[in-house]
């Protein structure tokens, strides 16, 4: 008979891996042993994917030669293309972005090769593409063009001046840049073991990218960063009004957004660096509205249940500044989470063995057939 259930996974050891590590009394986050408060602004994205998928921070030359293939990778097959008009009718981006990353192995050259060689050349594809997906998601959807990309950008200025149209001022790609290195990998997230489970079956990492994508989706997950852009922009009238709207959604039992982790007793590390950043946009951009509104949510949540603001909660004040439309918020976060989802399936497939917890049982026994008729 199965042990005892543990609700929601909690505290199980679902996998070993050396990509990331969480110290969650501490409130440390580590990707492949660097701590993320050395990291995080000091390192491209570019070398953050070489960091978690190939093992090592990139020398010059390593980074050089990630980038070609990162430039090289980018074009989007026919198949795909061919989809982006369909899908954007659905109007809610996860679900046109999730269908759309799995059309891509339909004109994958390695789609039917799931051999580690083939894994990695498909995980730098996939980070190269991803960007590129939501840029065009963006463009089709207002009508227009794709900017063209500028090598000398890297992939957070190309995706910037891609969605807004306009050339972005260098430290909005900094800050970018290192948002998206503080995304980029969060051990055993719900959506990385989704990714994990269904690359165990031998599945194929495409397959298992867009199991991740949808899990990604949830607002108790990645779909928390526009939920609380919702909430923010809710909230009429001036910071006073704060106070009263937070105390009225916890009286009526409901959860706020961006808030709480399983994981961390303390600040989540990163929200130590976002609203840093969110408190410098405001200034640079001279709003300071969701920064100030933001900073008293984080104060009446916490006095009233001691609850600390989770990686979502200030990437939304963030990437408004940054001129990101609302619902791109969570794309976002994949276009990110992508490096972290890759190492981890490339890792499953390197050391495999079949995911298949238990269940612990609680529906009645001994129940008896008896005849249609008679029930
Ligand atoms: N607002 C109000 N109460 C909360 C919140 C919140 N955001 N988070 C947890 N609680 C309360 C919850 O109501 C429960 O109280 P009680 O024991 O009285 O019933 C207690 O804290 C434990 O909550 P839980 O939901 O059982 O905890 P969990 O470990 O299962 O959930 C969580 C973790 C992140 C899903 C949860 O904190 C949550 O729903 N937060 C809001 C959604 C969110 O911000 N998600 C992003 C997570 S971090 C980044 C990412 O993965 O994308």
């Amino acid at each position: 008979m199965a042990e005892k259930s543990s609700r929601g996974l909690a505290d199980v050891v679902a996998a070993t891996t050396s990509i990331s590590d969480i110290d969650g009394e501490q409130g440390r986050l580590f990707y492949r042993g660097y701590d993320i408060h050395d990291i995080a602004q000091r390192i491209s994205f570019e070398e953050c994917v070489h960091l978690l998928q190939r093992g090592t921070l990139p020398t010059r030359q390593e980074l050089d030669g990630l980038t070609a293939d990162l430039a090289e990778d980018r074009r989007i097959g026919a198949t795909t293309e061919a989809l982006l008009p369909h899908v954007i009718r659905s109007g809610a981006p996860m679900e046109a972005l999730r269908t759309l990353v799995s059309s891509l192995s339909v004109d994958d050259a390695d789609a039917a090769d799931s051999s580690i060689e083939a894994d990695r050349r498909k995980a730098t594809r996939l980070v190269a593409q991803m960007p590129i997906l939501v840029a065009r998601y963006e463009a089709a959807r207002n009508g227009r063009d794709v900017a063209g990309l500028h090598p000398e950008l890297g992939i957070a200025g190309n995706f910037l001046q891609q969605i807004t149209g306009e050339r972005p001022a260098e430290r909005a790609v900094e800050i970018f840049d290192a948002c998206l290195v503080l995304h980029a990998d969060h051990t055993m997230n719900a959506s990385t073991f989704t990714a994990r489970v269904i690359a165990a079956t031998l599945s194929d990492i495409h397959s298992a990218i867009t199991g991740a994508m949808g899990a990604l989706r949830g607002p108790l997950h990645g779909g928390a960063n526009e939920a609380v852009m919702k909430t923010l922009s809710s909230i009429e009238g001036g910071v006073d009004e704060v106070d009263g709207f937070v105390r009225a959604e916890l009286d009526a039992g409901r959860k706020l957004m961006g808030f709480g982790h399983r994981v961390y007793k303390t600040e989540d590390p990163r929200a130590t660096h976002l609203r840093k950043m969110s408190e410098e946009l405001a200034e640079l951009t001279g709003n300071r509205r969701y920064y100030d509104f933001s900073r008293r949510m984080e104060q009446v949540v916490f006095d009233s249940k001691g609850l600390y603001p989770n990686v979502d909660f200030y990437a939304a004040s963030v990437y408004y500044a940054l001129g990101i439309p609302t619902d791109l918020f969570t794309p976002v976060f994949a276009i990110s989470r992508m490096s972290g989802w890759t190492a981890h399936v490339i890792e499953q497939h390197e050391d495999n063995r079949l995911i298949r917890p238990a269940s612990e049982y609680t529906g009645p026994r001994d129940q008896r057939w008896v005849e249609i008729s008679q029930r």
